[in-house]
C-alpha cells in the first residue's frame, strides 16, 4: 500500500512539472542545468511543500492568487478534528446546506440562521471567505412551499414575490459578507442539445423568466458579492458539450438582462466515466472571454468501493485515475487566471454526500474516512507548489 501510494505521488508530481513549466517532467528539469528559475523549482521540490511536505493548499493556492475552498458540513465546524483541517487547508467556504431554503426558513416566516450565521462567523474568524449556495434551485425547497404550490395556493406572479423576498431575506442578512453566491442552480437539461429545462419546477411554476429576475433581484440585495449560475456537467463533462453551450448561451442572457460574475462548474467525477480535461479547460476560457469569472464549486472524485464505512477502492486502478483526475480539475483551473476559485464538495469521505447519493460508490474526497490526506491531496500539494512557477496570477475578484 505505501509502495503504490508513493508511485501514484512520484508520477502525479512529475506530471504536474510538466504541465506547469512546459518541461517533460520534474525529474528531467533537475537533471537539466540550472537557470535561476529551474533552481528554485528545485528548491520547492527539495522544501516542505513537497510531497510529505507541511505546506497547506491555501498557503500554496495564495501564491497564485487562488481560493482553494470546500464544502462544509455543520460537524467541519464543531469538531476540532475536522475544525483543523477545515481551517487549516482551506480559505474558501460553502455551506454544504446550511443556506439552503429549507435549512433558513423551515416554516413560513419562521427563521433559522444558526448554521448559516455559524459558518460565516467561522469564515471571519479563520480569514476565510463564504460561497453562498444557493438562491434558487428546484431541490431543498422548505416543504410548506412546494405543498402550497403544489396545492394550487399561488399564482406564477406570487411565487415570484416570495422568491424575490427570499433572497432579499438572505442576501440582505449577510450583505458584504458573501464573496460570491450561487444565485441559480442547476436549470439545465442533460440532453444534446441542452437548454432551461421545461420542466424545472422553477421554470414550471414561476414561469421562464424566474432565472433573469433572480440574479437582477440578487444584484440589488447584495451589489458587492459576485453573483454565479452554477451547474454541473458545464465544461467538459458531457462528452457532447452540449450543456457548456447551454450554460453559454444562459450567462450571454444574463449579461444582456441582468447582471451575472461568473459560472460555477461543479466537477462531480466519476472514475467510470470520461471526461476531457483540455475540453474543462478550453470551456473555462470560454467563459473567460465573455467577460466571466469561473470557479470551480463542488469538485469530488468517486469510485466504486468495497463498502460505505471503510471506502477503499475495489479496482486498484482507481487509486491512481482517482488523484489523477482531481489534478487534471485543478490544472485546468490554474491554467486560466479567471477561475479565481476551486471548492471540493467535503474534504472528508466521512461525511461525503456520494455514500448516499451513489450505491457501492465513494472515496470521493481529499482525505479518507479517518481524516488522513490521500494521494489526491498530496498531489494537489505538489501541482500547488509548482503553480507558482508557471500557472497566471488569477484576476482580481472584488
Ligand atoms: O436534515 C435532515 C435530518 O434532519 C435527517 O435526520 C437526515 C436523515 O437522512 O437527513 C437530513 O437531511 C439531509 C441533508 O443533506 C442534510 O444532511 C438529506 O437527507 C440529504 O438528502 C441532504 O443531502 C444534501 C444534498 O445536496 C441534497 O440534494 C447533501 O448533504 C449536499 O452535500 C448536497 O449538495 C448538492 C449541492 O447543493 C448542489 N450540487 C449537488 C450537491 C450534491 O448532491
Amino acid at each position: 500500500m505505501t509502495m503504490r501510494r508513493r508511485s501514484v505521488l512520484a508520477a502525479g508530481a512529475a506530471g504536474a512539472a510538466a504541465v506547469l513549466t512546459g518541461g517533460t517532467s520534474a525529474a528531467a528539469a533537475t537533471r537539466t542545468p540550472a537557470t535561476p528559475d529551474r533552481r528554485r523549482l528545485a528548491s520547492a521540490v527539495a522544501g516542505s511543500a513537497w510531497p510529505g511536505g507541511s505546506a497547506s493548499l491555501r498557503s500554496l493556492a495564495d501564491k497564485v492568487g487562488l481560493r482553494i475552498g470546500s464544502a462544509l458540513y455543520p460537524e467541519d465546524i464543531s469538531t476540532a478534528s475536522h475544525s483543523a483541517i477545515a481551517s487549516g487547508q482551506f480559505d474558501v467556504y460553502t455551506p454544504a446546506n446550511e443556506m439552503k431554503w429549507e435549512v433558513v426558513e423551515p416554516e413560513q416566516g419562521t427563521f433559522d440562521w444558526t448554521g448559516a450565521d455559524n459558518l460565516v462567523n467561522y469564515a471571519k474568524a479563520h480569514g476565510a471567505v463564504v460561497r453562498g449556495h444557493c438562491l434558487c434551485w428546484h431541490s431543498q425547497l422548505p416543504a410548506w412551499l412546494t405543498t402550497d404550490v403544489a396545492n394550487g395556493k399561488y399564482t406564477q406572479a406570487q411565487l415570484l414575490d416570495l422568491l424575490e423576498q427570499h433572497i432579499f431575506t438572505e442576501m440582505g442578512r449577510y450583505r458584504g459578507k458573501i464573496w460570491q453566491w450561487d444565485v441559480c442552480n442547476e436549470f439545465l437539461t442533460d440532453t444534446s442539445p441542452s437548454g432551461v429545462d421545461p420542466n424545472n419546477w422553477w421554470i414550471v411554476n414561476a414561469g421562464p423568466e424566474v432565472i433573469t429576475k433572480a440574479f437582477q433581484w440578487a444584484h440589488e440585495a447584495d451589489p458587492f458579492a459576485l453573483l454565479f449560475y452554477n451547474d454541473y456537467n458545464n465544461a467538459g463533462e458531457d462528452g457532447t458539450n452540449a450543456k457548456f453551450r447551454a450554460c453559454a448561451a444562459l450567462a450571454e442572457s444574463l449579461q444582456k438582462n441582468a447582471h451575472i460574475d461568473g459560472i460555477g462548474i461543479q466537477g462531480h467525477l466519476d472514475t467510470q466515466y470520461g471526461w476531457s480535461p483540455e475540453q474543462m479547460r478550453e470551456d473555462i476560457e470560454s467563459y473567460a472571454a465573455m467577460g466571466l469569472k469561473v470557479a470551480v464549486t463542488e469538485a469530488d472524485v468517486r469510485t466504486f468501493v468495497n463498502n460505505s464505512a471503510d471506502q477503499v477502492p475495489t479496482d486498484s486502478l482507481a487509486q491512481f485515475a482517482q488523484p489523477f483526475e482531481y489534478q487534471e480539475m485543478l490544472k485546468a483551473a490554474l491554467a486560466v487566471p479567471e477561475c479565481i476559485s476551486f471548492t471540493v464538495w467535503g474534504f472528508t469521505d466521512e461525511n461525503s454526500w456520494v455514500p448516499g447519493s451513489f450505491k457501492g460508490e465513494g472515496y470521493a474526497c481529499l482525505y479518507d474516512v479517518n481524516l488522513r490526506p490521500k494521494a489526491a491531496y498530496s498531489a494537489f500539494q505538489s501541482d500547488l507548489a509548482l503553480a507558482a512557477f508557471g500557472a497566471p496570477q488569477r484576476v482580481a475578484g472584488r
